[in-house]
């Protein structure tokens, strides 16, 4: 059987289709956290990255715009891929492992090393030359009669062996070197799909990110949460509890020209913020979110994961209830502001309309075994949105 080393997004070949054919644009793929896929379609199109073709679970496809900005610059997204080569997923049996090795003999390797460079992946290479090695991560749904690293080796192999490089096997349960090229392989029961990634690490590690406190948040989900905020030049942004400072970095990098201002209680966030925001324009300071050193009004946009989650403890003003971050919010945000915040239930989305915020848009997320609500509350009064 011939399989599809093709990077357009149409039905699954079928076991008697003979569809290989030259790779005429890149077909990408975005990974990201269940919730957000409808926000990193969104990022796609307004940075002009292509076309969306498809939403699935945790994941958004599109077809690069040719000579448009590089897919690397995704900020919702937890990483992306070339669509390498797609078929019907294999059988159960060890047996089977052989068309995974077929899936890998398809793939136009060549065309895929030039297209990840140009999507902002590492550069440098000619054809196929200066690959520095070939590292494969596998998953599947359903009982096989083989493991991930059975189908990891199998694909693994033969990518070293067109590309001329080694192979890493997870097998040893060593990571691999860094500069490796890192391949995907899903098995989702219907397909069979082999993905290169551009970036030479996940997108969702951001180098910025060099302290951590406990509860911080991913960074693909504090930029969704930054971009719905409509922050605009000359704002103040808010992050009252702002832990390591995620949030207003990357509302600092998505909107450059606003004011932005964090406070926390504890001083290992404190330490991280400030570590982690280092030469960015985002001050940082003690105080409770219960009484805010700031003036009635003065805030435009609130971005928060406030400390009620049971991973951090709330503490000062808010320990007990969160009724003093409410009042103080509202205090704080102008009318007309907006507060973008991630909240562990919907009793908490009813305490803030019982604060008198309006909620513009819910939207439920998982993430690290989480199930919170992403909301988007507006402060009425003033014109909308401003
Ligand atoms: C869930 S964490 C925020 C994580 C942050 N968004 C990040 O990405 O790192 C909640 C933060 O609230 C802080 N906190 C707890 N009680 C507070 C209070 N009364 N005032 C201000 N910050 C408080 C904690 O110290 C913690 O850093």
């Amino acid at each position: 059987m011939r399989v599809r080393a093709s990077f357009l997004t149409a039905p699954c070949p079928s076991e008697s289709s003979a569809l290989a054919r030259p790779v005429a644009e890149a077909h990408l793929v975005a990974r990201c956290v269940h919730g957000l896929e409808p926000a990193v379609a969104a990022e796609i199109l307004q940075l002009g990255l292509g076309t969306v073709t498809h939403l699935g679970h945790r994941e958004v496809h599109f077809r690069a715009s040719p000579s448009g900005p590089r897919a690397a610059g995704l900020s919702t997204a937890d990483d992306v891929f070339l669509l390498a080569a797609q078929r019907p997923d294999i059988g159960t049996t060890r047996r089977d492992l052989d068309a995974l090795a077929r899936l890998a003999d398809a793939a136009d390797v060549g065309t895929l090393m030039r297209l990840r460079e140009e999507q902002g992946g590492p550069g440098g290479v000619a054809g196929v030359a200066g690959v520095a090695g070939v590292e494969v991560s596998a998953s599947f749904l359903g009982r096989r009669a083989f493991n991930r690293y059975d189908a990891e080796d199998a694909v693994g192999r033969v990518l070293a062996r067109r590309l001329g490089t080694g192979y890493h096997s997870r097998r040893e349960g060593t990571g691999p070197p860094p500069s490796y090229s890192g391949w995907r392989l899903t098995l989702d029961g219907t397909r069979a799909t082999l993905m290169l990634r551009i970036t030479d690490r996940p997108l969702h590690r951001r180098a910025y990110k060099r302290h951590s406190v406990p509860g911080t948040l991913h960074p693909p989900l504090a930029a969704a949460m930054a971009r719905m905020a409509g922050i605009r030049p000359g704002h103040t942004v808010l992050d009252p509890c702002c832990g390591a400072g995620t949030l207003l970095i990357e509302a600092g990098l998505h909107q450059p020209r606003a004011r932005f201002h964090g406070f926390d209680l504890a001083p290992e966030s404190l330490r991280a913020a400030k570590g982690n925001a280092a030469g960015l324009p985002i001050s940082v300071g003690r105080a409770d979110a219960g009484h805010l050193p700031l003036p009635d009004g003065g805030v435009d946009r609130v971005l928060c994961n406030p400390p009620w989650n049971g991973q951090v403890a709330a503490r000062g003003r808010l320990s007990g209830s969160s009724s003093h971050w409410w009042t103080e919010l509202r205090r704080v945000l102008a009318p007309g502001g907006m507060a973008v915040v991630l909240l562990p239930d919907a009793g908490d989305v009813a305490y803030g309309i019982r604060h008198r915020f309006v909620p513009l848009h819910v939207q439920r997320v998982r993430v690290s075994g989480a199930q919170p609500f992403l909301v988007q509350f507006a402060l009425p009064g003033g014109r909308r949105g401003s």
